[in-house]
C-alpha cells in the first residue's frame, strides 16, 4: 500500500544501489581536485554530454567558476579508497591526488589528468549550468573518452563508503 511519508523516508526506499563517479577539476593554484559524485547523468547523445550536480559549499564548485572543464571519472573496482577520500575531505584542506597516491596522465585536452586505474574517464568542457537549490548542475560536452579494458567499474554501496 502507498504511504504518504516525508522525503527522506521515501527517498531511502529507492536511493541504493547507485553508481558513483568522481569529477576532476583544476584548483585556482593549478593543482587538481577530486570530488565524489552520486548526482550525475548523461544528457545528450550527439554531442555526448554529462551533467554533474555540485553543492555550493564544495571546493569543486569554486574550482568550476575559474576553469570550465571537468573530467568525469567512473572509478575502477579497486578505487574504493580514493572514492572515500574524495567524498569525505575537501580540496581546501588537502591535495587528494597526493594523499590518495592517485596515478594519472595528461588527457588529450591537456586541461585535466586522466586517472590510470579508472574504468572510464570523459574529458568534458562546461557548456552551461543551472542552479538547482543548494547545488548547481554543470553540463559538460564530452571532448575525449577513455576506457580501461582491464578494469571493472566500482558499484555503490561497498562496505567502506
Ligand atoms: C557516495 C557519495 C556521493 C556524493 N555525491 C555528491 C554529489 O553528487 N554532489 C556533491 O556536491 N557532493 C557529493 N558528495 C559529497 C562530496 O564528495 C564531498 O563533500 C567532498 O568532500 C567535496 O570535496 P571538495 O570540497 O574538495 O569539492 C558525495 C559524497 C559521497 C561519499
Amino acid at each position: 500500500m502507498m504511504k504518504n511519508l516525508n522525503f527522506p523516508q521515501s527517498y531511502a526506499k529507492v536511493h541504493l544501489p547507485s553508481k558513483v563517479a568522481m569529477a576532476v577539476t583544476v584548483k585556482p593554484d593549478g593543482n587538481y581536485n577530486l570530488i565524489t559524485l552520486e548526482w550525475f547523468m548523461r544528457t545528450s547523445i550527439d554531442p555526448p554530454m554529462f551533467a554533474i550536480s555540485v553543492g555550493h559549499t564544495r571546493y569543486s564548485y569554486e574550482c568550476l567558476q575559474d576553469t570550465r572543464y571537468f573530467n568525469l571519472v567512473f572509478p575502477g573496482a579497486n578505487q574504493r579508497d580514493i572514492l572515500a577520500l574524495s567524498g569525505s575531505q575537501s580540496g581546501r584542506d588537502i591535495d587528494k591526488f597526493l594523499a590518495g597516491e592517485v596515478e594519472s596522465f595528461p588527457g588529450k585536452l591537456r586541461k585535466l589528468p586522466v586517472l590510470k586505474d579508472a574504468a572510464a574517464c570523459f574529458e568534458c568542457e562546461v557548456v552551461s549550468q543551472v542552479k538547482s537549490g543548494d547545488h548547481t548542475i554543470f553540463i559538460g560536452e564530452v571532448k575525449h573518452s577513455w576506457m580501461n579494458e582491464d578494469i571493472d567499474m566500482f558499484f555503490y554501496p561497498q562496505k567502506t563508503i
